[in-house]
């Protein structure tokens, strides 16, 4: 008998072949996130749902499905748009996509840290109009990587992998914060330090760290006043771990030399943020996975955890709750 899974926004021939030979399925077929009325109607009666990162899986949406629920399935390495503890009190299974988006991700946060030291934008953007008169000792300086200390808040699968990415431009010291010590920071040369530490002596300070209460506002205006006025401030994992009236005033005082955000609260972030009107401040629309292949991987990931979790078999990233 097939099952019914509810899958939406996913234009992934892969996944969408491979879910629709054993299930029925009722899929969102656009881009934009469905508008909630919409999800709690085609929930209904679901054995699975594929989500995406966009879609809030709360109570009122598990309510909604039913009992037939057996498995939800994100698209997405995060999971603090579901509601952990309601899904796993229904006993309900959970997917995710760990590992298959950690190199792309962390080759984003290379790049917007790069391209934040080094005030590519306001370059790209002079050349543009016009305010590119000469060349200039001390025209759009920024800093450097080499010899410098970089701090990751968070090494987990992708902050090990920006730390190694790192590592090869000379960095001098790699600082670790978090809530344990981890035995492969040890590749990276790692030091476990307290996040005051980190964060007073650090050039670069990376947040790569999973949303959870825990984290949450963690980076705010106590954090950004130990910084260096020299520091360069990167987030590639949760708008919220920052707060961003917080940061807003570190990066328009000078208390901290530029900020490159590839994760916002809310996203989108209004086109009239006062963040955007900070030339020190790079905001990327969360594109940390957005490769080609990464996302084509993703896709077929997401639709085995579903399938594994209808027929109640091994599913290949499922989250233990
Ligand atoms: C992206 O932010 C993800 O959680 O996969
Ligand atoms: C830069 O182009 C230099 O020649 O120093």
């Amino acid at each position: 008998k097939k099952k019914k899974a509810t899958q939406h926004a996913l234009n992934s021939v892969t996944s969408r072949l491979a879910l629709t030979a054993p299930c029925e399925v009722s899929l969102w077929d656009s881009d934009e996130p469905v508008p909630k009325a919409e999800l709690l109607k085609s929930v209904q009666g679901a054995h699975g749902l594929l989500c995406l990162l966009t879609d809030k899986i709360d109570a009122e949406v598990l309510d909604a499905a039913g009992p037939n629920l057996k498995v939800i399935s994100t698209l997405s390495v995060g999971f603090d748009h579901l509601a952990l503890d309601e899904i796993k009190k229904r006993g309900i299974r959970l997917g995710y996509t760990p590992d298959v988006l950690t190199d792309a991700t962390a080759e984003l946060t290379v790049a917007l840290l790069l391209a934040t030291a080094r005030r590519l934008p306001e370059g790209v953007e002079e050349v543009k109009n016009g305010g590119w008169s000469a060349w200039k000792p001390l025209w759009l300086c920024g800093y450097g990587l080499s010899g410098s200390t970089v701090g990751v808040i968070g090494l987990g699968r992708i902050g090990m992998a920006i730390a190694q990415r790192l590592m090869p431009f000379g960095v001098k010291r790699l600082l670790y914060s978090g809530r344990t010590a981890k035995p492969h920071a040890a590749e990276v040369n790692g030091e476990f330090v307290p996040i005051d530490t980190l964060v007073s002596e650090s050039d670069f300070i990376v947040v790569s760290c999973s949303l959870t209460p825990e984290t949450q506002g963690l980076c705010n205006k106590a954090m950004f006043s130990k910084m260096k006025n020299t520091a360069v401030f990167i987030n590639s994992s949760r708008g919220a771990v920052v707060n961003q009236e917080d940061l807003y005033e570190a990066l328009s005082s000078g208390q901290i030399a530029a900020a490159g955000l590839d994760v916002t609260t809310p996203e989108p972030l209004p086109t009239n943020h006062p963040l955007l009107k900070l030339k020190n401040c790079v905001v990327l629309p969360h594109i940390g996975s957005a490769t080609y292949s990464t996302r084509g991987v993703m896709s077929v990931l997401a639709a085995q955890n579903l399938l594994g979790g209808l027929q109640g078999t091994d599913m290949p990233s499922e989250l233990s709750l």
